[in-house]
């Protein structure tokens, strides 16, 4: 089925962005439509590029794929129940060559659109003699880890397109067999499976229980220097409210409902994993978080209700020597012992 302009339906870009969630439950009797799944492919191509260079690649695969069965033994296990429920998967490509092979005709496209200007200093003899080869002798593993990075950008403004149109997305990993995507599609040494992708129209609410909770604000961001907390504005963040970009903290009530009513109906084990009680009772004290009343609620009822694992001790030994490798606080991260 085509589309005309007049039925694409318009979210304002930030209503989008609060719109999105991860979602985990895909309607398996629903098939995006080819106009949609093109819309998000279009959106990760107009996203920015370093130098025009267009590294970014997607396969577009669906069900009745000769791979499927390959692709399924490379997901990671707490995926699979995801991708056969989706309606497309999307594997996102980076494309190192891009770089060695179109850096100088990237930027000529860009001069030709009016974008690399004199104005900014651009000239020809330093794009030749020096910018473009600089570019270009980079090493692989630099070039890969800016080029992953657009990549980033493209997938991020696929998945917010989609959210637009009501399509649900998730990224998910592709752990279980290293080197198995890039086997199964044939890829070159040049071409970095980046990520995977679901797509489907959500079983669950499009809401998916509420949005997920993140560090504070001046947690994550600084004024002027590191450390020093960059504050938001309460009428800011009142008005973002008002717009729909901010939105009502997970879990919203009837989530754990939800959850065991979809998993009775595909025959999946209900309920949530759940961590120690000391670990939660930590975890609600930690100020870095942006804690609501909504998932303190939650963490009261979970502990009441009692039950909890504990850690092996052996975890906590692994998790403790990790956290010291890197010079973390420890007793934050694990309490005091
Ligand atoms: C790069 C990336 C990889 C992810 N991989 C998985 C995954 O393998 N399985 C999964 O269930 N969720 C995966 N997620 C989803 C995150 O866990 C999710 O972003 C997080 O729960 C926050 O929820 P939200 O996206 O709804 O805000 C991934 C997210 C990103 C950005």
């Amino acid at each position: 089925m085509s589309i005309s302009a007049a039925e694409i339906p318009q979210v304002p870009t930030l209503q989008a962005i609060g719109n999105r969630r991860s979602i985990r439950y895909f309607d398996p009797d629903r098939t995006v439509e080819d106009w949609k799944i093109q819309t998000m492919l279009q959106a990760g191509r107009l996203a920015s590029c370093q130098g025009n260079i267009n590294a970014t690649e997607a396969i577009v695969v669906t069900k009745d794929s000769d791979l499927w069965d390959e692709i399924e033994e490379c997901v990671s296990g707490f995926n699979v129940q995801i991708i056969n429920q989706s309606s497309h998967l999307i594997f996102w490509l980076t494309n190192l060559n891009a770089w060695y092979g179109r850096a100088n005709d990237g930027l000529s496209s860009l001069a030709l659109s009016g974008a690399l200007t004199k104005y900014h200093g651009w000239n020809y003899e330093f794009t030749m003699t020096q910018t473009v080869p600089r570019l270009m002798s980079f090493p692989t593993e630099r070039t890969e880890m800016l080029l992953r990075f657009e990549t980033g950008q493209a997938v991020a403004q696929a998945n917010l397109a989609g959210t637009a149109l009501g399509v649900g997305s998730i990224l998910i990993a592709f752990g279980r067999k290293p080197g198995g995507v890039e086997k199964a599609f044939g890829l070159g040494p040049n071409l970095k499976f980046t990520w995977g992708h679901a797509v489907g129209y959500p079983l669950e609410d499009a809401k998916a229980g509420g949005q997920r909770v993140r560090l504070k604000f001046n947690k994550l961001f600084h004024n002027g220097a590191y450390g020093v907390p960059l504050e938001a504005d309460p009428q800011v963040d009142a008005a973002l409210k008002e717009i729909g970009m901010i939105q009502e903290q997970a879990p919203l009530a009837g989530r754990f409902e939800e959850i065991d009513e979809l998993a009775a109906r595909f025959h999946r084990d209900p309920g949530v994993v759940s961590w120690p009680a000391r670990e939660v009772t930590r975890l609600l004290k930690d100020e870095d978080w942006d804690f609501g009343p909504n998932i303190r609620k939650r963490a009261e009822d979970v502990l009441a209700a009692g039950g909890l694992p504990d850690y092996p001790e052996e975890m906590k030994e692994t998790f403790r020597k990790i956290m010291e490798e890197h010079n973390l606080d420890v007793r934050k991260f694990l309490g005091d012992d």
